[in-house]
Parts: structure tokens; C-alpha cells; sequence
């Protein structure tokens, strides 16, 4: 059996949707791939912080008030700054899961960087530093012998850097297309049916599917960044998110597309990334109308989804129905797998 130490960064909606779903997972995980998950801490801003360096199962973690509000038990409670905890807490990985800070990636990417130096395994589903910093970070783990896995970034917990790793091996990927923000869908399903703008956003925000600021969402820039994750992870590219060519976007246009389209004609935020005539990887976002026929249209409501188009198996595409804090959670529990398990990192 391997124990694996778990130390969790950004105690909100994804860690608990761990926490809350390992217990009836986590005999699956120990019968099927022979590994136990261990907490030995965990970190939130506002609501407190705790360190247990024996470690805790996860039954033990559910305290209501977050984790500082009352620490399980035998925890220590802990109250320096969020790198002292990742530069301090014993564990095997560290799983970051602060906010988005989509122009930067910081304070993530700082986080990541403390434990990859330490020799601590890093999870992450916060696609800021992955954008920003995925060279320097992924060169940092190989120096160190240790993995950076990110698979909940893009299309919350569906496989598509492990489908990558693990089932496609030798493969390129030439060419992505995907439907990856689900507020623009559900917005413009909203519009359709209807709705103004002001009350399909506020409908996006009741269902917890918008960023904190939803111009992100509508504007492309949530796409654009996770463009650049894909871009460079998958396709070897080296794009910053102000590079994606962001077309046509944004909530007025939006409104006026919808306003315009054909019946039966969904619109969508279409991300593009591709080859130019020299060679290099140029990606963009833009609202699409999306006439039937192509598996992208089909899509229905927040649904997403991706085609990888490669030189071995052509196109795969993967449909996501509803994502959220689960299948994020999911996707990090897949990364502790592959750590645990000890596989290769991705290939440079
Ligand atoms: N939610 C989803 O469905 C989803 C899907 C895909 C990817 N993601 C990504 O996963 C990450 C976590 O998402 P979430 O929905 O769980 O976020 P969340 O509910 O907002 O929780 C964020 C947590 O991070 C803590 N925090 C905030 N700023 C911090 C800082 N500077 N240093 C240390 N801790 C800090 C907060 O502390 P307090 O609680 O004390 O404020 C909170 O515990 C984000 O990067 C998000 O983009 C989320």
C-alpha cells in the first residue's frame, strides 16, 4: 500500500468536493491502485489553517467553518502565511487550489515553485500558473525529481493531459478546438430563449459556473487562458495569454450574434488552436455560430467540449456534461493517482 501525504492550499469549493467525495471512494482507490491519501494539511485565507504531520483520513476533515474554525482532531492549528505552510507542512504533495489570478498566476505560481524546490509533488486545478509559468515550473520538477500535474484546469476532472500521457503515445497533436467556457453557453442559451443580458448573467452567477468577475468569461479571457494551457502543454507552443487573438467577443457582441443567428443555430465562445504557414502555434477565441452537423454544435446548455486532432487517430473528441467542483476534484484525484503511482512526468 502507498500513503500518500497530502497538503491542500485553498480550502474552498474544489478541496472540499475532495474531501467530500474521497470517503466513498478512497477503499476503491486502495483496492484497485494500492494507494491511501493522508492530509496533513490544510489552508485557508480567511478561515484558518491546520497541520497534522501523521496525517488525517479524509472523515476526519469534515469540520464545519472551515478548516482554522476548529482543527480535527490531533491537528495543530497554523497561522503563518501560505508559503510558510507549503515551505513547512510535511507532505508528499501539494495540491494548490487558490483562486484564478488570470493576468499572472500569482499567488499560485509562487506556491507550486515552493514546493516543486522542496521536492514536494505539485497538483493544481488553477490554470493562472500554468498559463504563465509552465516552462520554468516543469523544468523546476525535473530538476527536482518530482511531478506538476494540472488536469483539472481545462475541462475540470475529463482526461485530457493524462489521455494525452498515457493513451497516446508518440502522437502529435496538430490542431485543437474546443467549447470550454460554459458561462458564454449558458448566457447565450439564455439570450435565445429570451432572457436579457443582465438576468442570463445573473442566472450564470446562481449557478456558481462564472468567474468572481464574469467579463472574464464573456470577454474570452477564461478561454484565452485556457488556450495557452493547452497550447503548451499539448502542442508544445510557448503563448502568454495576451498573444490568443481574442475576436468578436465580449457581451454585447454576444448579444448581437445571438440577435442574428438562424433558427436552430447555437452561438458559442470557439476556441482555435492551430498551426500558421511557418510552423508556429497561434491560437484564438471567437464567437462562433454553430451551424448542426459538427459534434461541437450538438453541445446542449454548459456542456463542453474538445477535439484533438493527431496524426495517429485523428480526431478525438471529449464531451463534458455539467462541470464543477466535482469533476475538478476528480481531476486532482486522478493527478494523485498518477503521483502515487509514479509516473513519468510528460514528456518535454
Ligand atoms: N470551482 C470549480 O468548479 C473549478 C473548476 C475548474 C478549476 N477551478 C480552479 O480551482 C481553484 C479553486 O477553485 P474553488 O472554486 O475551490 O475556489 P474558492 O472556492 O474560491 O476557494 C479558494 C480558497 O483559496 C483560499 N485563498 C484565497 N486566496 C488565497 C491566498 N492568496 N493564499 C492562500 N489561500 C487563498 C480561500 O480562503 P478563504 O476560504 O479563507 O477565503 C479559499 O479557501 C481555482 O483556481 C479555480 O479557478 C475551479
Amino acid at each position: 500500500m502507498i500513503t500518500l501525504r497530502v497538503a491542500i492550499l485553498g480550502y474552498g469549493n474544489v478541496a472540499r468536493a475532495l474531501v467530500g467525495m474521497l470517503p466513498e471512494l478512497e477503499p476503491r482507490l486502495r483496492e484497485e491502485r494500492g494507494v491511501e491519501i493522508r492530509f496533513t494539511g490544510a489552508f485557508a485565507r480567511r478561515h484558518g489553517a491546520w497541520v497534522h504531520p501523521a496525517g488525517l483520513r479524509a472523515e476526519a476533515l469534515h469540520v464545519p467553518g472551515g478548516p482554522g474554525a476548529r482543527p480535527p482532531g490531533g491537528a495543530q492549528p497554523f497561522d503563518g502565511s501560505p508559503l510558510e505552510f507549503v515551505s513547512s507542512c510535511e507532505a508528499d504533495v501539494l495540491v494548490e487550489l487558490t483562486p484564478l489570478s488570470p493576468l499572472d498566476g500569482e499567488p499560485a505560481r509562487a506556491h507550486l515553485e515552493a514546493a516543486l524546490k522542496r521536492g514536494v509533488h505539485a497538483v493544481t486545478a488553477n490554470k493562472g500558473p500554468i498559463a504563465h509559468a509552465l516552462g520554468p515550473l516543469r523544468a523546476l520538477a525535473r530538476s527536482r525529481g518530482v511531478q506538476l500535474r494540472f488536469e483539472g484546469t481545462v475541462m475540470d476532472g475529463a482526461p485530457l493531459f493524462n489521455l494525452r500521457e498515457y493513451c497516446l503515445p508518440g502522437s502529435r497533436i496538430v490542431r485543437i478546438r474546443g467549447v470550454l467556457n460554459s458561462t458564454s453557453s449558458h448566457v447565450s442559451d439564455r439570450l435565445l430563449a429570451g432572457d436579457s443580458l443582465e438576468a442570463a448573467i445573473r442566472d450564470a452567477q446562481r449557478l456558481g459556473i462564472a468567474e468572481a468577475d464574469p467579463a472574464h468569461d464573456l470577454d474570452g479571457w477564461d478561454a484565452a487562458v485556457k488556450a495557452v494551457v493547452l497550447a503548451n502543454s499539448l502542442m508544445d507552443a510557448h503563448l502568454r495569454p495576451q498573444d490568443v487573438w481574442r475576436k468578436s467577443c465580449g457581451a454585447e457582441s454576444l448579444r448581437s450574434m445571438v440577435a442574428n443567428v438562424p433558427p436552430g443555430t447555437h452561438v458559442r465562445q470557439l476556441v482555435e488552436i492551430d498551426h500558421t504557414a511557418s510552423g508556429e502555434v497561434q491560437a484564438s477565441v471567437r464567437l462562433a455560430a454553430m451551424k448542426p452537423g459538427s459534434h461541437l454544435a450538438s453541445l446542449r446548455g454548459m456542456e463542453t467540449a474538445i477535439t484533438l486532432s493527431t496524426d495517429t487517430m485523428q480526431d478525438l473528441t471529449i464531451v463534458e456534461g455539467e462541470g464543477g467542483p466535482g469533476q475538478t476534484a476528480y481531476g486532482v484525484i486522478s493527478d494523485l493517482m498518477a503521483v502515487a503511482l509514479a509516473r513519468p512526468p510528460p514528456p518535454a
